[in-house]
Formats: structure tokens, sequence, C-alpha cells
């Protein structure tokens, strides 16, 4: 894909959740500020271009709702939430993120916790503004049901109980992290949001519960590679190119696909996981060459 190609997407993107940043007021604007300054530092936006291409590709083009963007934007801000709060001395304890210190490194512990708590709530907002906004009866239970998946993927059942997991492994121990209960972690803590961005995206599309299942898999899977890539980058990669430190998980002792199977295996298992999603991918009624090698290119990326 040319490069060009992506970074336009990544702007469409931006101009488009931007705007749902919060206002500030006299009190708070050191709060909002704190908010724009960890969302609008690079990151890649992939979950609310997951969320967006999966819906193209079954919206049978039909032109994007305003709703949709909501979610985009809601994606983005509980992702990055999530990001805010990962890097907490409590947690990861890293003071770089998307090339520039991180929020508590930059704000103070308090206001950090506080932005990211902001954010996740902000997120829910945006969303019930575009549900009671929404014109289109389609659009309104469409709206509720995402928001409802994208809940619970963000919750103790998704992200946030896979992040409580991965923690409470590096603070016991004793307590060895198993293949499956690496999977539970992975499958939590990253699976989750990417299940979220896809799902939601086909659902505000009107795709069939058969499909959504099937796009409920298939972002497992991207998930569980796309994890697994992150750990290697933790290893081989170049901080300057990640926006992040790498020996973080050293650091912190995490047992990770690598630190328990080596970078060999770890390699083959990004490949196996993402063959299999696109397996599931190539089933589907609906394409979408650009989401296709997109998931591909995932494979082998640097940041
Ligand atoms: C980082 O996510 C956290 C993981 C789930 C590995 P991204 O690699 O998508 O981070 P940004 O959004 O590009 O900063
Ligand atoms: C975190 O995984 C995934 C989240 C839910 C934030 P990591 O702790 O490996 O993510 P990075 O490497 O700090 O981005
Ligand atoms: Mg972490
Ligand atoms: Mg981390
Ligand atoms: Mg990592």
């Amino acid at each position: 894909m040319d490069k060009k190609v992506l970074t336009d997407h990544v702007e469409e993107i931006n101009d488009l959740i931007y705007d749902y940043l919060p206002r500030e007021d006299a009190y708070n604007q050191e709060l909002a500020e704190a908010m724009e300054y960890s969302v609008k530092a690079g990151g890649k936006r992939l979950r609310p271009m997951f969320m967006l291409e999966t819906y193209r590709m079954f919206a049978n083009g039909r032109e994007e709702p305003e709703i949709l963007f909501a979610f985009m934007a809601a994606i983005e801000f509980i992702h990055t939430y999530s990001l805010i709060h990962d890097d907490l001395p409590a947690m990861d304890n890293d003071e770089y993120r998307r090339g520039q210190l991180t929020t508590h490194a930059r704000y103070g512990e308090a206001p950090g916790i506080l932005a990211g708590d902001a954010l996740l709530n902000r997120a829910y907002e945006i969303i019930f503004d575009a549900i009671e906004g929404s014109e289109e009866p389609d659009d309104y239970m469409g709206g509720i049901s995402a928001a409802r998946v994208l809940s619970a993927k963000a919750g103790m059942y998704g992200m946030v109980g896979g992040q409580y997991l991965d923690v409470y492994a590096d603070q016991h121990p004793d307590f060895s992290v198993d293949e499956e209960c690496l999977n539970y972690i992975y499958r939590n803590k990253t699976s989750a949001l990417l299940q979220a961005s896809m799902m939601t995206g086909a659902i505000l599309a009107g795709a069939s519960d058969l499909e959504i299942d099937l796009v409920e898999q298939m972002a497992g899977d991207i998930g569980m590679a796309f994890q697994i890539r992150d750990d290697i980058l933790d290893v081989t990669g170049d901080k300057d190119v990640l926006g992040k430190p790498v020996g973080s998980d050293e650091k912190n002792q995490k047992q990770t696909y690598v630190s328990l199977y080596g970078l060999e295996k770890a390699d083959e298992a990004v490949q196996a996981y993402t063959d299999r999603a696109l397996q599931i991918f190539d089933s589907l009624r609906c394409r979408n060459p650009f989401l296709r090698e997109l998931i591909e290119l995932l494979i082998n990326r640097e940041k």
C-alpha cells in the first residue's frame, strides 16, 4: 500500500474525531488540555480506521451517518484512556508514548488519571448524544446495540479485565502465566477493543448476526496478532519509530508471548493468527481490499 493512502486515511479520521474533543471552561482548562494532549499525539488511529472500513465493507455504498463518526471518536478516546492508565506508575510505569511524554509524566499523576477517566466518560456522552440525535430509526437501534457491545468490550469482560490480569501477573511473581492465561490476557486487553471497533462498524452498517459473529472472531485473531507483534517490537523495535520505550516488558518482568516462547515462535504466531483472520475475511460476502491489505500490513509493522 502506498504510504500516502494510509496517511490520507489517518488525516481523514483525525478531522472527524477532533471535533468531539471536550469544550473547556475556566476551571477544567488543564484537564481538557491533558485530554487533547493525549488524543492529538501521533496514534495510528487503527481502531476508528477498522470501524470505518468495516462499516464501508457492509454498508453497500450507503453514505456514512454522523453516528458512525461519534463511535469512531468514542473508540479512540477509550483506547487513549487505556493507554494513559496503562502508562501510570501503578501499571507499566512508562514515560514516553506516541512520541511525547506520557500524560502523567507531563501533567502529574492525578491529572493523568482524571484525563483518562474524563476521556472514557466523554466517549459515552458523545455516543448518547449521537443516538438521541439520529434521524433514521436504524441508526437509533444500531446505535443502542453498538453502545452495548462497546461498553462490554471496554470493561471487565474486555479491556479492563485483560489489563487487570496483566498487571496482577506482574505484581505476583509466583503467578505463572500459562498459555490459556496468556490468551485470556491478550484476548481481553487488546482483542476486545479491536472487536468493538469492527463489530460496531458492522452493526451500524446493518450486518446480520452471523456476520457480526464472524467479525468478532476475525477481530479476536487480529488482536492476538497485534499484541504479539507489540511484544516483539518491545524487544526488537526502535523507540523513535515506535514513539514509546522498548524494553518496557522486561523492566516489568512481564510474561509475554516473546518471553514465554521466544521471538521465532512469536513471529510464527503473528502470521498464523493473521492467516486465520484473513480466512474469515475471505469467507464474508462483502469485500474491502483496503481493509484486507491493512490487516496484512500489521504483520510486519514497525510501529
Ligand atoms: C497500543 O496500541 C496498545 C496495544 C494494544 C498494543 P496501538 O499500537 O494501536 O497504539 P497507538 O494508538 O498507535 O498509539
Ligand atoms: C496494553 O498492552 C494494552 C492496553 C489495553 C493499553 P501494552 O502494555 O503492551 O501496551 P504498550 O506496549 O504499553 O503500548
Ligand atoms: Mg500494559
Ligand atoms: Mg504498556
Ligand atoms: Mg507493549
